[in-house]
């Protein structure tokens, strides 16, 4: 594993591949109910979150805790940030302390890359702005491949506010490279530039991207990252650009639906969609503890 995981752009497949059988065997221990593991003993991992989460930030916690790590987190609301301390500082400040690993969300993009060029510690990328989210994007793979035995040759249907989402740039690099077909959807208005240079088949409908498709992944509408006028409202993006039972027909019958949550109910994925028997929603979730449990095990691997 490299020194950081900063984003899977350029990750090869055996790279992926390395993360997916560590967090494969990880979940199946989760499933047995283990929660004591020694790989991350008397190391001290940091979580620094400039934004808001629920998943991320939590999994993370438990995925250290159950490794045997020291966790610390910091809440930027009342820390030194707040008096002015600059990331570079922040950084210098941790690294002081001896720390092993960061865990960093961040609304910047590229502000990891600034911190893991500043310290010692490894650097996970928690989220970073619009550019990657790569734990999220290992999770969904993980979950994918649980489901379907592999990821080469699945037809991934992608949907919702690609134009804010580091999620579904980081899935695109990930899949890609492990041999999947990436088919996106969204309104024009949230479809941003250069993204099928980048690999992905650019839909005309949310039909064409469902149909014959194995998985169909929503995005949330990132409300806090909007500019006016986007699109109309959010009762008109559900009714034209949302999944719905009828959309969801299109896709194989037994394909998978997926979405990196936090859901806006109604919006870019219906009720009876999220509840579904295809919904793998909250198997995401555990699948994120067990990807959080090989990243920061690998990373730290040399040192343990
Ligand atoms: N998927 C995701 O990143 O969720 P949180 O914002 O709750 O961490």
């Amino acid at each position: 594993m490299r020194q950081d995981l900063l984003g899977l752009y350029g990750y090869a497949a055996e790279e992926i591949e390395e993360i997916l059988s560590l967090s494969a065997w990880m979940k199946d221990r989760l499933r047995r109910g283990e929660k004591r593991f020694s790989e991350l003993r008397d190391r001290s991992v940091v979580i620094l979150f400039y934004e808001n989460s629920t998943r991320t930030r939590t999994s993370f916690e438990f995925a250290a805790k159950y490794l045997g790590a020291r966790v610390v987190n910091i809440s930027v609301a009342s820390s030194s940030v707040q008096k002015g301390e600059t990331l570079v500082d922040t950084g210098k400040t941790l690294d002081a302390m001896r720390t092993d690993a960061i865990v960093m969300r961040h609304p910047m993009s590229g502000a990891p890359k600034l911190l893991a060029d500043t310290v010692c510690a490894h650097v996970v990328n928690a989220g970073d702005g619009m550019n990657e989210h790569p734990t999220q994007a290992l999770l969904d793979m993980l979950t994918m491949k649980e489901r379907f035995g592999t990821i080469k040759g699945l037809r991934v249907a992608i949907l919702g506010d690609i134009l804010h989402s580091r999620v579904a740039k980081s899935n695109l690099f990930g899949l890609t490279a492990m041999g999947a077909e990436v088919r996106m959807f969204a309104p024009r208005t949230l479809v941003p530039a250069g993204i099928e240079q980048m690999g992905a088949k650019l839909c005309a409908s949310r039909e064409e991207a469902v149909e014959g498709a194995d998985v169909v992944m929503g995005l949330r509408i990132q409300l806090e990252r909007q500019h006016a006028g986007n699109f109309p409202s959010l009762g008109e993006y559900a009714r034209f650009y949302g999944v719905n039972e009828e959309v969801l027909r299109g896709a194989k019958p037994n394909a998978a639906v997926l979405h990196p949550g936090p859901v806006n109910r109604g919006v870019e994925l219906t009720s009876g969609v999220i509840d579904s028997d295809q919904s793998r929603i909250e198997e995401q979730v555990l699948s994120g503890v067990a990807v959080r449990m090989a990243v920061l095990s690998l990373i730290c691997k040399e040192e343990v």
